[in-house]
């Protein structure tokens, strides 16, 4: 059974316990609408911890369009079937109020590389992001903590958010899960009509596909609006708004062998 916390006081007496305290627990923070790439998460985590800890906070600090916000998918009892599936023990889902109790007077920024690739676009957005996983951090206090390389960049920063704060949390990336038309699953995803999700398969596929960045880029402008496409990190970069909807992927540029 998946025991369901709302109240932080609730969290805090469950996290303060030496049932809770002598195991490892590893943690997967996500804003909801949970599909196959969360389960990967989660999975790995099941098998490498003692306890899963799995949180659904649809963040307000790192949604810099209000009308994202208010379309984000919000699912939570098929989210609840699904973590209940995976045999989670905790879902962790506090409201607003708990979780910034300074409402947002303080926050952790990073002054370099959010600045690039989607910090570009959504200003503030990584210092929510950043924020919100430090306060969950916090809360939770996990050995080890799971993240999608499917947003890589966020990946990247809170990584080095821990070292930078010495967090006792070990951060992990896990790789980026695909449906059978190459598109990396999101939660936006469902947000797409059938000629936008054509749309955003044809970008999954040019982004790996073996072009010159001018033919690349030539392809993509009729797939949607291209924000950018970049190669940083042993890695290539790219968003794209179609149907209205911001989509992001990356790959490797080297397939592991
Ligand atoms: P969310 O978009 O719900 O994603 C939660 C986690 O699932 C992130 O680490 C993300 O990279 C991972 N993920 C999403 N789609 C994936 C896919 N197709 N394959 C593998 N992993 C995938 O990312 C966030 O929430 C928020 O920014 C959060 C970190 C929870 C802070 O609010």
């Amino acid at each position: 059974m998946t025991q369901v916390v709302r109240s932080l006081d609730q969290w805090r007496h469950i996290a303060g316990s030496n049932g809770y305290r002598q195991k490892v627990a590893g943690f997967v923070p996500t804003m909801g609408a949970l599909h196959q790439g969360h389960r990967s998460l989660i999975d790995r985590c099941r098998s490498e911890n003692d306890l899963t800890v799995v949180s659904i906070f649809v963040n307000p600090t790192q949604f810099n369009d209000p009308k994202d916000l208010r379309n984000y998918p919000r699912t939570f009892e098929k989210d609840l079937e699904l973590l209940e599936a995976a045999g989670v023990d905790y879902l962790l889902s506090p409201d607003y109020e708990s979780i910034y109790p300074d409402d947002y007077r303080y926050q952790v920024q990073e002054t370099s590389f959010s600045a690039e690739l989607c910090g570009k676009s959504r200003p503030g957005h990584f210092t929510g992001v950043l924020s919100v996983v430090m306060k969950l951090l916090q809360l939770v206090r996990p050995h080890r903590a799971y993240f999608g390389e499917k947003d890589y960049q966020q990946f990247v920063l809170i990584k080095e958010m821990a070292r930078a704060f010495f967090l006792q949390t070990e951060i992990r990336s896990c790789p980026t899960i695909r449906d059978d038309d190459g598109v990396a699953m999101s939660s936006r995803n469902a947000l797409l009509s059938p000629d936008g999700r054509s749309r955003a398969a044809e970008f999954a596929r040019l982004l790996k596909a073996p072009m010159n960045s001018k033919e690349r880029m030539d392809a993509l402008a009729n797939v949607g609006t291209v924000e950018y496409i970049e190669e940083m990190l042993g890695r290539r970069f790219g968003a794209i708004r179609i149907d209205g909807v911001r989509l992001i992927d990356n790959i490797p540029l080297e397939e592991p062998n």
